[in-house]
Formats: C-alpha cells, structure tokens, sequence
C-alpha cells in the first residue's frame, strides 16, 4: 500500500524557531543567529519567513527580505537531511516566488557557494541566472550571485 504524505508551507511559527536555529547552525555556521534575533526578524514586515511541515514534522525552512523598492534577496533555504530529496525545498522556494510576484517584486537574488551543486540545481530549474562571483569573507569562499527576473518578457518584433 502506498504510504500518503503531507506537506503544509506555512509562514514560520514560534514554536519552530529552536528548530531553525539548529538548522542554521549545522548548515550556514558562519552566521551569528540567535533564537531573539529569528524572532525579531519574523516581526519585520519585510521578512517573508516561511516553514515546511512534513506529516507535522517541521522539516526546513526559507527566509526572503524585501531589500528595496522592487527587488529581493533569498537569504536562507535548507531543508534537514532526513526530509531532502522529496521535492520540499522547492516547493519553499516556489512558494516564496509566488509571494514575491504578488508582491509586484522584479528581481530576486541569492549568493550560493560555488561548490555547491545541489543548490545551484535547484535555482537554475526554476529559472534564477548566473550574474557574477564574488569572494565572501564571511564564508572564506567563492559565493554565485543568482538572479530571477520575474518581469521576464518574451522580447517582441514589430514588423
Ligand atoms: C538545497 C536543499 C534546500 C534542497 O532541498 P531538497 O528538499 O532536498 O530539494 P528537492 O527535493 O526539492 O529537490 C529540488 C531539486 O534540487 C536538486 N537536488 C536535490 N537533491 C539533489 C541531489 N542529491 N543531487 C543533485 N541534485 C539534487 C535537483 O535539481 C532537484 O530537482 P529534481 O528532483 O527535479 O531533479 C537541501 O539540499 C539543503 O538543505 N541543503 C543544505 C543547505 C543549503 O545548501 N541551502 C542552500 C543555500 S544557498
């Protein structure tokens, strides 16, 4: 018999904040987060901070800021090691984009390590471009920066 999954992507709630902390910790540990700081930043109305539940099993999360008038940065997406490879951290970032086009938002970005593959998959199937490396002191390596244009048009002839 097949076993029936479900998947909920929902705005982050308090009581998976102790889990995101964790998360961040083991998967982006050169950044100083705290569970006051996760908490602050879901108060900022700019923050978009989003969880993905997987039989009511928190399993990962996506973080996205509003940076200026119509752009946006894709600050964190990690989904924990026992929940990857089922279609959830796509099914974050896909949500995160929907909520971004409503928002009439433009361009979206995102750095992503260079060695890593498995996320830079992900981004280029659903669309974001290369746009240049840079050197991040923070991480000690090389960083892509990534870019979605979701005002995108066909370019048109006029004969
Ligand atoms: C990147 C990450 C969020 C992907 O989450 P996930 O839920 O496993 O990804 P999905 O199952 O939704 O897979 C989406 C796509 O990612 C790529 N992918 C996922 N797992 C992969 C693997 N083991 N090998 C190669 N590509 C893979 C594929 O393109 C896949 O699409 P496909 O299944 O149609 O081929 C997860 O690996 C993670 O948390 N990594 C650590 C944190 C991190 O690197 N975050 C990104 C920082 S910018």
């Amino acid at each position: 018999m097949k076993r029936k999954f479900k998947l909920i992507i929902r705005p982050l709630s308090s009581a998976n904040i102790a889990e995101v902390l964790k998360l961040i910790k083991k998967e982006f540990s050169y950044l100083e987060m705290t569970k006051e700081k996760i908490a602050k930043r879901m108060q900022n109305p700019n923050v978009l901070f989003y969880e993905a539940l997987f039989n009511n099993r928190f399993a990962g999360f996506i973080e996205a800021e509003l940076t200026a008038n119509d752009t946006a940065q894709i600050f964190g997406l990690a989904v924990k090691k026992e929940f990857r490879g089922r279609g959830i951290g796509k099914k974050l970032l896909l949500k995160i984009i929907e909520i971004l086009k409503k928002k009439k938002i433009a361009r979206v970005f995102i750095f992503v390590e260079q060695d890593n593959k498995i996320a830079k998959r992900l981004y280029n199937k659903v669309g974001f471009k290369f746009m240049g490396l840079h050197f991040s002191k923070a991480k000690g390596k090389l960083v892509e920066e990534l870019e979605l244009n979701l005002r995108e048009e066909r370019p048109s002839y006029v004969i």
